[in-house]
């Protein structure tokens, strides 16, 4: 999926804002360990903060992350990446900071500048990079959240593109790195059989669900100011929805696959707070830094539309939320049934259609389910699934991946201005417009109003932590499998 670009060049250095902070010591500086393990990180990595440290703290800060991410037995990869460190201390606003950058720059090509701050200092991270000549010929990485709603979207894209070109700039949304949700790609085009049925003729809906049994850790202050749609569901199940919703790209190469996933985007049909629960989990507001009365929600579903031809008329239900049942992330496409009823026990009486089911956390399978009849007299059978599993050891984490290629200029597993906007635009009717949180126990799947939601089409699929090859729904007792 490589497309040469004019920034094909490698980065010769690595510019992290915000080193001291906790997004580089819980990612970055483990995802770097991991790069420096392979052998594919050998640049400098300057860290710029305005924290007042030495070189030998922000070291210490790069080796603490290493170990608590447990990443302890490459002690030559973490010697090697901590003598790539470098530190540039100083303030955003003041124009000195970025003269100390150029000068510990030096000649270096294509710098990658890596914004891990918060999303209020771009646009003077970007200012002082532009007026200090450092912005032509670099590339500029920058995490989500892009923005808060449609407006403040528009107005950081105009900043970074203010400074660099749109194929400068790699917007990381970490999803798009995890090797299950490339495999979605993968799956989808790299295998003709299932073109005939990707469809509204044969699909009667899609849920995706992503569940956490854990609350906001500590996060309540960035909690209160996103909620759980911001958070996870405008971006990581957006770009999931528009992996399985695209059009096949037209050629190869990954300008391709931005133009068809930024139509998804704009075939949505907007919000409307009728298509939407918000739950919030017991225990929520006893957090630090949460608002004793907050209607910040930690559960959300959706129902969504993508006015398409291939779409037009199939429920798309979108599930998230912390304090869930359990930690882990699945997608059910759901076949319509057979559309005469020869047995006793077909669908949609007898409980679920067939179905697809692609398992994206915590292991990576994709399943295919069918019914199968029984050995004896009678004609009833079993829903079972053919199960593939897909876990691969050695895989890259999303956060190694996503370094890697923005620093080689490869922009496939980032998103595009337009995309973005556009996924903004779906969401932002309901972001001020919406029924209030509803509480929810922790422990369940959310609030019961998530289950009238969905109950013109059935029920959620809710995914399980039990063994592959055991689908939820043969422990409902809807459809049993023997
Ligand atoms: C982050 C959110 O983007 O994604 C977190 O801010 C969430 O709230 C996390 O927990 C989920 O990512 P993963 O990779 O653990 O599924």
């Amino acid at each position: 999926m490589d497309e040469i670009n004019d920034r094909s060049t490698h980065a010769g250095a690595l510019v992290v804002f915000g080193a001291t902070g906790d997004l580089a010591h819980k990612m970055i500086f483990p995802a770097l360990h991991a790069m420096a393990s392979r052998g594919v990180l050998t640049v400098p990595v300057l860290g710029v903060a305005a924290s007042g440290w030495s070189l030998d703290q922000l070291r210490e800060h790069a080796r603490d992350g290493i170990e608590q991410a447990g990443k302890t037995d490459d002690r030559a990869a973490l010697d090697r990446l901590l003598s790539l460190l470098r530190y540039v201390d100083g303030d955003y606003h003041d124009p000195e900071t970025f003269l100390k950058l150029k000068q510990a720059l030096g000649e270096t090509r294509h710098p990658a500048y890596y914004l891990a701050i918060p999303p209020a200092l771009f646009g003077t991270v970007i200012k002082g990079l532009g007026e200090t000549g450092l912005a032509g010929q670099a590339r500029l990485i920058v995490e989500k959240p892009f923005g808060r709603d449609l407006a403040s979207a528009r107005e950081l894209n105009r900043i970074a593109l203010s400074a660099f070109p749109e194929n400068a700039i790699f917007r990381i949304d970490h999803y798009l790195g995890k090797e299950a949700i490339m495999n979605i790609l993968y799956f989808r085009f790299a295998n003709a059989f299932l073109e005939p049925i990707w469809n509204r003729n044969s699909i009667a809906s899609v849920q995706i669900t992503l569940s956490e049994d854990f609350g906001v850790k500590g996060r309540g202050a960035f909690y209160e100011s996103a909620g759980c749609l911001r958070d996870v569901i405008q971006n990581h199940l957006f770009q999931i929805v528009a992996l399985l919703a695209m059009e096949p790209p037209a050629y190869q190469g990954y300008g391709a696959v931005h133009n068809e996933k930024a139509k998804v985007f704009q075939a949505m049909r907007p919000l409307h707070p009728n298509d939407m629960v918000r739950g919030q989990y017991r225990g929520y507001l006893d957090e630090p830094c949460v608002a004793h009365d907050s209607d910040i929600e930690t559960f959300c579903a959706l129902r969504l539309f993508i006015d398409s031809w291939r779409w037009a008329g199939v429920p798309w239900y979108l599930r998230a939320g912390k304090c869930l049942s359990t930690t882990a992330a699945e997608i059910l496409v759901e076949l319509k049934p057979p559309p005469q009823r020869l047995f006793d026990d077909s669908a949609p009486e007898a409980g679920r259609a067939n179905y697809l089911r692609f398992r994206l956390s915590p292991n990576s399978a994709v399943a295919l389910a069918a019914r199968v009849k029984r050995a004896g007299k009678e004609f009833v059978g079993d829903q079972r699934e053919l199960y593939l599993s897909e876990e691969q050891a050695g895989a890259e984490m999303p956060y190694e991946r996503l370094l890697s290629d923005a620093m080689a200029g490869n922009g496939a597993l980032f998103t595009r201005e337009d995309a973005v906007e556009a996924a903004w635009r779906v969401v932002d009717p309901v972001l001020e417009m919406h029924p209030k949180v509803q509480p929810y126990e922790p422990g369940t799947w959310g609030p019961a109003a998530a289950d009238e939601l969905i109950r013109a089409h059935g029920s959620w699929h809710n995914p399980s932590l039990e063994a592959p090859n055991t689908p939820a729904d043969t422990r409902n007792g809807k459809a049993s499998s023997h």
